[in-house]
């Protein structure tokens, strides 16, 4: 994996940073972010510095719960993201975004930089955000009433947008170790096409809420299997550049077997830039005269200032990224701890991958939804596991990316619920 620009002395940092807007573009780096970039940004904001966020996080619950459920990260924006946001907005640069060009530009030399992946940047168009890129990929190769394949316990959103696109969930459950379970999928594929009619698998690449990496070796039986049944590949692989150490992410796309797959890719989990709408769908070769009859205005709905902010955490933000990976594995590691400290009937994997820990709270008799019981009597905002579909009663799923010290005071909360 390479790394970004050589390191300086980390002066004092102030949370937000003051930031300069006398440079020459959106996203020339400076030497502000040498300073800033390398420390770990999940230990720079305060609680008090987060409750005055007005993003759904903070603001869903009373303040004396400690959110620690949807997936934003408590963390300042990568100076090189906060300065060309800055600057577009001190500009007045707040119009329609010009075309994909310029982000499918920073993500191809990034997935290159990180993955040694090559993305064919004129198969790719601009998207308003993930899902809406995965609903439009859908409808580039299913119709309505046809399957789409997902692997449960999975990000609630699939079913939800999947069904609001008319198309029927066919589930083929993880198995042991969180990893895809082959005879599950087989089996699902053939449900899925018995009929005779196109389905889709939508996979998660990484697996959100369990921090599966899947492996080249797992991608290329997906690929061998959807192959023999006709299946199209959907990759959702917004967590890829949160892999973390010792995983290695693999591009769907990269592997044998993939070429009439499609990919979405973002910047928006790992610089935490969901309210900067924009994403990218990535064609096969095969797939890409598919993804040329999606109409060009979709990408109209991707705002110019996601796409700037995008473009910018791509091409300057690794330095800022790599203190984020180093912290959330300081966190992933700091949770074992506390788990063995206050929670040791509850049950985790350590993810390979995301910043989300899924926890079997199944011991501790809490019923299906202890999540409710955590939120109600322990003032601790989790994800509840019954959303994630089939495997997910009796767990949570719980957002590492935040300080220690909120991740301490959070599982120590969840244990006075017992
Ligand atoms: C797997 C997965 N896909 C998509 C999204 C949402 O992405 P977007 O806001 O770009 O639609 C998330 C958000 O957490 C996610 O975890």
């Amino acid at each position: 994996m390479a790394r970004g620009r050589t390191v300086g002395p980390h002066g004092p940092v102030h949370p937000t940073g003051g930031i300069p807007l006398t440079l020459q573009s959106h996203d020339t780096p400076a030497r502000t972010d040498i300073r800033t970039d390398t420390v770990n940004p999940l230990r720079r904001l305060t609680l008090d510095d987060l409750r005055r966020r007005t993003s759904m996080k903070w603001r869903a619950h009373p303040d004396d719960v400690l959110p620690l459920w949807v997936a934003e990260m408590d963390a300042p924006l990568a100076e090189p993201v906060a300065r060309a946001l800055t600057r577009a907005v001190a500009e007045g640069d707040t119009g329609y975004p010009v075309d994909g060009a310029e982000y499918a530009d920073a993500l191809a030399a990034f997935a290159e930089r990180r993955w040694n992946w090559r993305v064919e940047t004129e198969h790719t168009a601009l998207v308003p955000d993930v899902m809406l890129g995965v609903v439009e990929m859908l409808g580039l190769v299913t119709d309505p009433g046809d399957a789409v394949i997902v692997n449960p316990p999975v990000y609630p959103p699939f079913y939800a947008f999947v069904e609001h696109a008319g198309r029927r969930i066919v589930e083929a459950p993880l198995g042991a170790e969180h990893r895809l379970d082959f005879s599950a999928l087989e089996d699902a594929y053939a449900r899925a096409v018995a009929e005779g009619r196109p389905a889709v698998h939508l996979l998660c690449n990484p697996h959100n809420p369990t921090g599966t990496v899947h492996t080249r070796a797992e991608l290329e039986r997906v690929a061998e299997l959807a192959r023999e049944h006709g299946i199209r590949v959907v990759s959702d692989e917004i967590h890829a550049p949160l892999v973390l150490p010792g995983a290695v992410h693999v591009p769907y796309l990269s592997v044998r077997g993939s070429d009439d797959a499609f990919a979405l890719l973002s910047a928006s989990k790992a610089w935490n830039l969901a309210g900067c709408k924009a994403a990218l769908a990535v064609a096969g070769p095969e797939s890409a005269a598919d993804l040329a009859r999606m109409p060009e205005e979709v990408g109209h709905g991707a705002s110019h200032l996601g796409v700037i902010a995008h473009v910018a955490a791509l091409r300057y933000g690794d330095d800022w990224l790599d203190a984020l990976l180093a912290g959330v594995d300081e966190n992933r590691r700091l949770l074992v701890e506390l788990l063995d400290r206050h929670l040791p009937d509850v049950h985790h994997r350590t993810p390979q991958g995301t910043y989300l820990a899924w926890l079997d709270c199944r011991a501790l008799g809490l019923g299906d939804d202890p999540a409710a019981v955590f939120l109600e009597r322990g003032r601790v905002a989790l994800n509840s596991g019954l959303d994630f579909g089939t495997g997910g009663a009796g767990y949570v799923r719980l957002n590492l990316a935040t300080s220690p010290e909120i991740l301490t005071e959070a599982v120590r909360r969840m244990a006075t619920v017992l």
